[in-house]
């Protein structure tokens, strides 16, 4: 049963592998990395500030669910002993690509981070980092489970859960939305501040906040325009921000062992 939920996970990414339409470039190229890497960052400012890259310069990151890599050469980039564990052989594949065109150097695993102590040697990590991923397994209790393996005093965890009380939540209830870019996506969670502890449970959550209102009009967006939604466009940007931070669909959370 597990199993093929697993699969259905594994079978949704590798159709459509998350941020593969960020560029009409040929995938796989310099050119088509480099257009990725801009439109996510311009859609998703909070991810460099949140991962903080620089940070972890000569330190041991382990991320879980890398995708196609954005994240991933950025750390890589700024110094990190980088390994990454990925479900979805086809983002893999794009990012292990990606490192040799970029000459950079990093481990990959493919397979389930629910199973992550037998996919990855069980050593310390300075930082275990994932992205918008532990929302979309089958069991994702069974993630935090390994991930306290790989944790140390001075470790850092750095996730993203998708929030609860969000614009976003809210409009997909209501029938307007849905939680990814291409529909039927057979796992997408939502958690509240409570419950991200409750998930989290053996670590302390030190650090939580939210954001990421997506504000522009989708049909304009996927033609590379960004055009906002009217009722966005009419606020000034420091009261969207305000109701990024209350209502974004991002939960940042930072989290460690108990001190
Ligand atoms: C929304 S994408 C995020 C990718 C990347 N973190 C990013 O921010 O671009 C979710 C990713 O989680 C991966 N994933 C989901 N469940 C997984 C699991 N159990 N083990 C490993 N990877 C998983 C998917 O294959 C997909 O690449």
């Amino acid at each position: 049963m597990t199993q093929n939920m697993i699969d259905e996970v594994r079978t949704y990414w590798d159709r459509r592998p998350c941020n593969i339409r960020h560029s009409n470039a040929p995938v796989g190229s310099i050119e088509y990395f480099e257009q990725v890497e801009a439109r996510k960052y311009f859609v998703e400012p909070h991810i460099p500030t949140f991962a903080d890259f620089n940070r972890w310069r000569g330190k041991r990151v382990l991320e879980l669910g890398c995708g196609i890599g954005t994240d991933a050469v950025n750390f890589a980039r700024a110094g990190a002993r980088y390994t990454a564990v990925e479900l979805s052989s086809k983002s893999m594949e794009l990012a292990r690509r990606r490192f040799t065109l970029l000459g950079l150097q990093g481990t990959f695993y493919h397979g389930n981070i629910e199973e992550l102590s037998s996919l990855v040697p069980l050593e310390r990590y300075d930082l275990v980092y994932s992205f918008g991923v532990i929302h979309h397994t089958p069991r994702p209790e069974r993630v935090i489970q390994n991930v306290l393996k790989y944790l140390g005093p001075d470790s850092e965890f750095r996730l993203m859960l998708y929030a609860t009380m969000s614009w976003k939540n809210t409009m997909i209830a209501a029938g307007f939305d849905q939680p990814e870019a291409q529909s039927g996506c057979p796992i997408a969670v939502a958690y509240s501040r409570e419950e991200v502890q409750t998930l989290l449970s053996g670590m302390e959550v030190f650090e939580y906040s939210q954001a990421h209102i997506f504000p522009y009009v989708v049909e304009k967006y996927v033609k590379f325009e960004y055009e906002l939604q009217p009722w966005f466009k009419a606020m000034p940007k420091e009261m969207f921000h305000a109701l990024e931070r209350a209502f974004g669909w991002h939960g940042l959370i930072k989290a460690r062992l108990p001190r």
